[in-house]
């Protein structure tokens, strides 16, 4: 969850790192630094705080270098201070080192370096490596670091740079992100694609044991026993703009304005309702297998895992798959029943989520059939699983997910009904209903935008209350839980989600006019007992914002707030009953002044458990 950018070439590399770390800063921000050399010296500045703070120190006191690395760092070992910033360095400081990750052994590690006079100035586990890499440091970097990385355990992506060698850049990634760009007479290394795009489409990215040695015009990849590996060069088509926030206020906004091509990008090709076909070749799962399988797990955390609880009805609906769907940081410690003809499917924005990550390796040492839904081409979960299937999102930057869950229900949707045609549980009538169904969902969120703003004025009324219920039934519970982590996760307002139907098993007790309570209430076969539910808040001096059907006029009578989403079938309604209420929590952040984007103690993507 911190960011890396590196960069060896013939422009200043000071722009180009500060420029890749502002793209990263969402991934965490406590402190941040650059490490260049000039006149085969290291020069290091680090500031605490966000980058803005390292910008403006260099423009004070300007730096100009044509190789250097660059961090944005989210704590995990010591606090946040500059002394443990990154970069690092050894204490003659001949070797520079940035690191995102966790060295499971450094306390041995340290105490051995200190054994041998080694002094630390940090708390980090980061500065073992520095100080591992200069004592075994000859003349040759990447050797230096080879024979480091087999002493050290954990998970990290490093840059790594030396005073003696002002042309190489020395890398290397083990279960945590890290891409090399490739430039014409420059190269670099990110974290992620967004810092890489307005450069280069052309990437390669880091397997786990990979070390990599970068030059301006060469670039070579090693394990750890300097063996060569060859690595595919992929061309990523994402536009530099989407990863900008293109003229919204914050990415959240303009990435939930995005849910209706988001949702489009990630069918097309995949659904054809009027010939009621579906095709996920991609996911390579013959149709034998398919017609095998006993039963499913969904594995995911967060946001991922309520797109997972949405599709237990859809998995079960169509396919008739037992479906199970658990936090991948439960199900690790669980003694799960599983089976060669269990489907594992892991679910995850980045690809990179530690609990769910551990939990996929769980699953294939178990040997289970693996699928990973994820955004991110070349995420560690798109390479571990047997089976990917991508979402098309585009990058999401805003720390709260939002266009990430509409492509993931999108894709499990499509995944559903794919299962449900090769295991003949849906005749093809029905098929192309539930086809046409999704496909007209873009329009009708599309619809629903042009009224935003008018969320934003319930949010007016309701912007300082200090807790908050949200109620949903059936394949809308999910939806309630991600109505309250979107309020909660940027806001700071404490907000639970509840399955309507457990209101009468306690919740109803904290009923009073303080307690906005959020319903979700369109039509579906739990319509009735939603209204009932309702009712009974209302009855008790609840206040009520519904989410219901612009046909139901009789909800209005037993609501303070309506808000009218257009009607779909109710196995895709959580794709647009989702939308007012990440609205409803980014208004309510806005006029509370929160950092939308880069809420605190949250990071994009959470690569340690
Ligand atoms: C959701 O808004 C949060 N950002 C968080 O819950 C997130 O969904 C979770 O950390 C899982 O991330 P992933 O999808 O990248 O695995």
């Amino acid at each position: 969850m911190c960011g890396i950018v590196g960069y060896v070439g013939k422009r200043n590399a000071v722009d180009i790192i500060l420029k890749g770390l502002k793209k990263l800063e969402y991934r965490g921000y406590d402190s941040a630094g650059i490490a260049v050399i000039v006149d085969n010296e290291l020069q290091i500045r680090k500031n605490v705080g966000k980058l803005c703070n390292l910008r403006e120190s260099i423009a004070k006191n300007p730096l100009s270098a044509n190789i250097g690395i660059g961090h944005t760092r989210w704590a995990t070992h010591g606090k946040s201070s500059e002394e443990n910033a990154h970069p690092h360095t050894d204490s003659t400081k001949s070797v520079a080192i940035v690191h995102n990750g966790i060295i499971e052994n450094y306390i041995e590690l340290r105490a051995k370096l200190q054994k041998d006079g080694k002094e630390f100035k940090s708390e980090t586990d980061t500065e073992v490596i520095v100080h591992l890499i200069k004592k075994h440091y000859t003349d040759n970097l990447l050797h230096a670091v080879q024979k480091t990385l087999s002493e050290v355990k954990g998970s990290y992506s490093l840059g790594i740079i030396c005073k003696d060698k002002p042309s190489k850049i020395v890398c290397a990634r083990q279960d945590a992100p890290l891409i090399i760009g490739i430039g014409k007479g420059e190269n670099f290394i990110a974290s992620d694609i967004t810092a890489l795009l307005p450069y280069t489409r052309d990437m390669i990215f880091l397997e786990n044991d990979d070390i990599a040695e970068i030059t301006s015009d060469k670039i070579i990849i090693t394990d750890i026993n300097n063996n060569i590996k060859g690595r595919e060069v992929k061309n990523i088509q994402w536009d530099a703009i989407q990863a900008e926030k293109d003229g919204y206020k914050h990415f959240m906004l303009k990435e939930i304005f995005e849910q209706s091509r988001t949702i489009e990008d990630t069918f097309r090709g995949r659904i054809y309702p009027d010939e009621g076909r579906v095709c996920v070749e991609e996911i390579k799962i013959k149709e034998e297998d398919i017609k095998k399988i006993s039963n499913i797990y969904i594995l995911a955390c967060g946001t991922s895992y309520h797109s997972g609880l949405v599709s237990r009805f859809l998995f079960e609906n169509f396919a008739k798959i037992p479906t199970e769907v658990d936090m991948a940081s439960e199900f690790r410690y669980r003694e799960p029943i599983l089976n060669e003809n269990t489907l594992i499917i892991v679910v995850s924005q980045s690809g990179e989520t530690a609990d769910t990550l551990a939990a996929l390796r769980l699953a294939k040492n178990r040997g289970c059939r693996t699928l990973a839904i994820c955004n991110v081409v070349g995420s560690s979960m798109g390479r571990e699983a047997r089976h990917i299937l991508y979402t098309h999102c585009g990058p999401e930057i805003g720390v709260a997910s939002t266009k990430a869950f509409a492509g993931q229900l999108t894709t499990l949707y499509i995944l559903a009904l794919d299962f449900a045609h090769k295991r003949e549980t849906l005749t093809n009538k029905e098929l192309k209903k539930y086809l046409k169904e999704l496909w007209d969902v873009p329009a009708k969120i599309g619809e629903f935008l042009k009224k935003a703003e008018s969320i934003n004025d319930i949010a007016k009324v309701f912007a300082h209350q200090r807790d908050f219920l949200y109620l949903g039934r059936s394949v809308n519970y999910p939806v309630a839980l991600e109505g309250a982590l979107k309020l909660k996760e940027i806001s700071y307002i404490h907000a639970e989600g509840y399955a309507a139907g457990e209101m009468k098993h306690g919740p109803i007790a904290l009923i009073d006019e303080s307690m906005p309570i959020v319903a979700i209430a369109v039509e579906s076969k739990v319509y009735n007992k939603m209204v009932s539910n309702i009712e009974e808040v209302k009855a008790r001096g609840g206040t009520i914002i519904t989410v219901a059907n612009e046909s139901d006029k009789e909800i209005k009578r037993k609501s303070d707030h309506v808000i009218y989403v257009p009607k779909t079938d109710e196995f895709v309604s959580p794709l647009v009953t989702v939308v007012p209420l990440q609205l409803l929590a980014y208004y309510i952040a806005v006029l509370l002044g929160c950092d939308v984007d880069q809420p605190r103690n949250l990071a994009k993507s959470v690569t340690v458990e």
